[in-house]
């Protein structure tokens, strides 16, 4: 595990606590339309992403040629864009417009890209995608059973749901809250994307507690993953990878639709 500094996005991170008036308002929290340019630069080559949840998710994807895959939460597209060069027919959602914009720059004009939030109903039919790639989204969701309902029903019998969201060990230790691990709770973190500071507030939930929503919703866990990060990173990133292969940073979960 880093040291608790070394957030999923950064070492200049920290946790807010509900009293500190160091940031005027959490109303802003979440806002990727004032921070997307940023997010989206550090998300590029950082370990976090680029070195870590993008291959692992590809990795477990595996071969995806011909697939129909809904990128929900796409943010800015790096996901979607390697998807696409593996020969996958993708769609992208993002509730953000200004993240969708540099996914639009990135993927061009053909690139199937909607603004959606995921808490509502989503704009397909049934079964319409083989696949859903849910890449450090559904964190930010208080209650899982509408959005996952929904995804669960735009994909068909058999299909996958591919989702990483904050290790919930790891979330715990860096709230820096007392609730306790088995506790659902909101707790925010500062973050530093390419110099510009910016908050974002989660939900934690222990490890049961989503396992049980993804079977609520009509999935059966086909893995639960703790990957190493892709090779590369130790020597990129030796401050925070010196001595450890694998981190507590984020947990991978593949589920197929029963
Ligand atoms: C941490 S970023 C990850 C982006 C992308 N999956 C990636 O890995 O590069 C989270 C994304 O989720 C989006 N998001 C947050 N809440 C959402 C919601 N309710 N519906 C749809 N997208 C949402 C944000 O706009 C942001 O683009």
């Amino acid at each position: 595990m880093p040291p608790a500094s070394h957030s999923p996005a950064g070492p200049a991170d920290r946790a807010i606590a509900d009293e500190d008036d160091s940031v005027t308002s959490h109303n802003r929290a979440n806002d990727y339309d004032s921070f997307a340019e940023a997010y989206s630069a550090e998300n590029e080559g950082n370990l976090f992403n680029a070195y870590y949840e993008r291959p692992a998710t590809l990795a477990l994807a595996g071969d995806v040629a011909g697939r129909r895959i809904l990128d929900a939460g796409c943010g800015s597209g790096p996901l979607f864009a390697a998807l696409r060069d593996r020969g996958a027919l993708v769609t992208g959602i993002d509730a953000s417009t200004g993240m969708l914009e540099l996914a639009r720059r990135r993927l061009g004009d053909d690139a199937d890209l909607q603004v959606t939030d995921l808490q509502d109903p989503l704009p397909f039919p049934d079964a319409a995608f083989d696949d859903v790639i849910a890449s450090l989204v559904l964190h930010y969701f208080e209650d899982w059973t509408a959005p996952l309902a929904e995804l669960r029903r735009v994909l068909r019998p058999g299909g996958r749901l591919i989702a990483s969201v904050n290790h919930p060990i790891h979330g715990y230790a860096l709230s820096g809250q007392d609730a306790g691990y088995f506790a659902t709770f909101q707790w925010s973190q500062e973050h530093t994307f390419s110099g510009q500071s910016a908050v974002l507030t989660y939900w934690h939930r222990p490890l049961h507690a989503m396992t049980d929503a993804f079977t609520a919703a009509g999935f059966r866990v086909a893995a639960i993953s703790e990957p190493p990060a892709a090779p590369g990173a130790r020597e990129l990133f030796p401050d925070i990878l010196a001595d450890q292969p694998a981190f507590l940073c984020f947990l991978f979960f593949v589920l197929e639709a029963v």
